[in-house]
């Protein structure tokens, strides 16, 4: 199992208050001691936590694998052309939303993605794309040319234990319809240690993303023990 550690909220803190401190170089090179296979960062329009100056220093010091989220814009094919990234999540994004709240509607917005397909494919640059596990986005996402879906796992990380168990065969029967149109499959969003191993279970899941909840818990015990604790919950549950 890949683990990508998304480092978008050391730079929240560090805007929070305009310091240069704490800084994504510094933390990335963290996580990839502590046994990350990547790291992910999304740059939004807004840019109201990972910076343009960040991602470069970051594909510079990067040592890993770099794999950066944006909205399927022509601004970020530009930065994307500048960048290479070695992955691109494509993910939808609304102003006013406080993080990625749904999954990327590729039945309806085929002719956006197309270019970025066409891009990626030019620069071999892995496309990974941010879906619901929808079995008509599932289908779009081969179509359209990804080598790889990100099944989104907000809904389940909202429910219950008791709860969420029709949210949790959804994941599982579309990781492995995804894994039969010879797609990678990756999950993310809203998982934590607590909650991941149901998850990280799943055997056609091949990476996770995850985020928040490894920084909040790098406040109270070190960011590299937050990822090596995150890494074994999702060993224990691999098993
Ligand atoms: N995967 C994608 C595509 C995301 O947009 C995000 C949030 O930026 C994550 C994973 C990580 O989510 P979280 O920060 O809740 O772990």
């Amino acid at each position: 199992m890949r683990l990508h550690i998304n480092i978008d909220h050391v730079c929240t803190l560090r805007n929070a208050r305009g310091t240069r401190y704490p800084d994504p170089v510094f933390a990335a090179s963290i996580c990839e001691l502590a046994g990350a296979d990547g790291i992910t960062l999304h740059l939004r329009e807004d840019r109201r936590h990972i910076k343009d100056a960040d991602a470069k220093a970051l594909r510079a010091s990067i040592g890993t694998l770099m794999n950066l989220e944006c909205a399927a814009t022509d601004e970020m094919r530009g930065i994307v052309r500048e960048l290479r990234p070695d992955v691109i999540t494509l993910v939808p994004e609304r102003r006013e939303e406080r993080t990625t709240e749904g999954g990327l509607d590729v039945v309806s917005t085929r002719d956006k993605l197309g270019p970025f397909a066409d891009l990626c494919r030019e620069l071999s640059i892995k496309l990974s794309l941010f879906i619901a596990a929808d079995p008509a986005q599932i289908r779009a996402a081969a179509e359209v040319g990804a080598q790889q879906v990100e099944l989104h796992t907000g809904e389940y990380c909202e429910l219950s234990e008791a709860t969420r168990g029709a949210e949790l065969e959804r994941l599982r029967t579309g990781a492995r319809l995804a894994a039969e149109l010879s797609l990678d499959v990756a999950a993310g969003h809203g998982l934590n240690r607590h909650n991941v191993g149901p998850v990280a279970a799943i055997a056609e899941i091949e990476e996770l993303n995850i985020g928040h909840a490894v920084i909040a818990d790098a406040v109270f015990m070190g960011l590299e023990r937050s990822v090596r604790e995150l890494r074994a919950a999702i060993q224990r549950a691999r098993k």
